[in-house]
C-alpha cells in the first residue's frame, strides 16, 4: 500500500473512532505571532491563531498555543531579523509555561507561520520536548506567497516516527486575519477532503 493511501486510511479510521475512543482524539497545536506583521498592521491575535481556533471550533478538539519564553520583537523587521537568526543557528527557542500531556492524542493539528520558508524555530522546540512517535501530525500554516514551503516535508524528516500528512492547508496571513468567511470555509474544504468531518 503506498504511504499517502495508508495514511488517508489511518486518518480516516482515527476521525471515525475519535468519538468512541478518547486515546484517538484530535489536539491542535499552534504557534503565532501577534504584534505588527506584514499586510495586516499591527494585530492583537495572529493569523494562524485565527486559523488554528477554526479548527478546533469545527474539531471540538482541544486547542494549545506555544508560547515563547522570551517574547519575539512586536516590530516586524525586528522579528524578521531575529527569525533569520535563529533558523542560521538552528536555534530551539525556550517555551513558556507547563507543555500538554499529549499522551492521549493521536492526531495533532500542527499550525505556524511560514518563516522563512520553514515553521518557526520554536515549533521544533515543542515538538522535540513532546513524545510524538506514532502520531499523526496534520500540518498547516498562513503566509504571504510561500504556502507551506518546504515545512510538512521537513517535519517529516525531523520526525520519521510520526507520520506527517503532506496535505497541509495554507491560508493567506491578510485573509486569515482579515476575512473569517473565506477562512472558514477553506477550513471546512479542507477538513473534508481529509475525512476528518463530513
Ligand atoms: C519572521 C517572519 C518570516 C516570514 N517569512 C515568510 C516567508 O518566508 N514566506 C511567506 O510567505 N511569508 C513569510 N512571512 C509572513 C508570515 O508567514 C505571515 O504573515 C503569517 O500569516 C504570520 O502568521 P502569524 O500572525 O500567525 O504569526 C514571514 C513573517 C515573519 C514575521
Amino acid at each position: 500500500m503506498n504511504i499517502v493511501k495508508g495514511l488517508f486510511i489511518m486518518l480516516t479510521a482515527v476521525f471515525l473512532s475519535s468519538t468512541a475512543d478518547a486515546a484517538n482524539k484530535a489536539i491542535v497545536v499552534y504557534f503565532s505571532h501577534a504584534g505588527e506583521n506584514y499586510g495586516v498592521g499591527n494585530v492583537a491575535e495572529g493569523n494562524t491563531a485565527k486559523v488554528a481556533k477554526e479548527i478546533a471550533r469545527r474539531l471540538n478538539a482541544d486547542i494549545y498555543e506555544i508560547k515563547e519564553a522570551k517574547p519575539y520583537p512586536t516590530k516586524y523587521d525586528a522579528c524578521v531579523d531575529l527569525a533569520k537568526e535563529e533558523q542560521r543557528l538552528n536555534a530551539r527557542p525556550a517555551i513558556a509555561g507547563n507543555l500538554p500531556d499529549l499522551s492521549s492524542y493521536k492526531v495533532i493539528f500542527l499550525g505556524y507561520p511560514n518563516w522563512w520558508g520553514d515553521c518557526p524555530m520554536i515549533v521544533y522546540s515543542f515538538l522535540e520536548k513532546e513524545n510524538i512517535d506514532g502520531k499523526i501530525i496534520v500540518p498547516f500554516c498562513t503566509h504571504e506567497g510561500s504556502g507551506l514551503g518546504a515545512t510538512a516535508s521537513n517535519l517529516q524528516k525531523h520526525f520519521p516516527k510520526s507520520k506527517v500528512v503532506q496535505k497541509g492547508l495554507a491560508i493567506k496571513g491578510t485573509i486569515a486575519q482579515k476575512d473569517a468567511k473565506t477562512t472558514a470555509k477553506a477550513v471546512e474544504t479542507w477538513l473534508k477532503a481529509l475525512k476528518a468531518i463530513k
